[in-house]
């Protein structure tokens, strides 16, 4: 029982407690392998913007130090562990990474980044628990 677990982190306090909870139970059902993912938006925030690959080079390097912090807050764990940013929408790409490589365990915060303070889920949070094909543990 999960045994492939996807962890899907913004680099909010919430993923990175979601991220150390990830490794308490990957460590303690010495669970094969932890997709670490990372998703980023791909879309110029202004169309046909010159610069638009300077910003998609920093967004891309965002998404890696937050795979970086996660990877630190994991530590050691007996798993595999995978860490991948992907470009999209999250709660879309969350779900679909989840299916093909057919997780069985989503951890996600209960919030994120977002500035809406009277929030109790996240959009992501919500979508993900709505649409995921496997049981998803939401960390606070
Ligand atoms: N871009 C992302 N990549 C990976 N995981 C994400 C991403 N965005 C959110 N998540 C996951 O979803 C959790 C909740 O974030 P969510 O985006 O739903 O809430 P929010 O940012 O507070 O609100 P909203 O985005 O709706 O304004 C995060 O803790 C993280 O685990
Ligand atoms: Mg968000």
């Amino acid at each position: 029982m999960f045994n492939n677990i996807l962890l899907a982190v913004d680099g909010s306090e919430h993923s990175l407690n979601a991220a150390r909870k990830a490794a308490e139970l990957a460590r303690v059902l010495k669970s094969s392998e932890l997709q670490v993912v990372v998703v980023y938006d791909p879309m110029p925030p202004v169309l046909g913007d010159p610069d638009f690959q300077i910003v998609l080079n920093a967004r891309l390097e965002g998404a890696q130090k937050i795979l970086q912090s996660a990877t630190e807050a994991i530590g050691e764990i007996p798993s595999k562990v995978n860490a991948e940013a992907i470009a999209g929408d999250p709660a879309e790409s969350i779900i679909s990474i989840a299916e093909t490589r057919k997780c069985d365990l989503i951890i996600m915060g209960s919030r994120g980044l977002g500035r809406l303070a009277g929030l109790l889920l996240g959009s992501a949070t919500q979508k993900v628990v709505s649409l995921a094909p496997c049981p998803v543990l939401i960390v606070r």
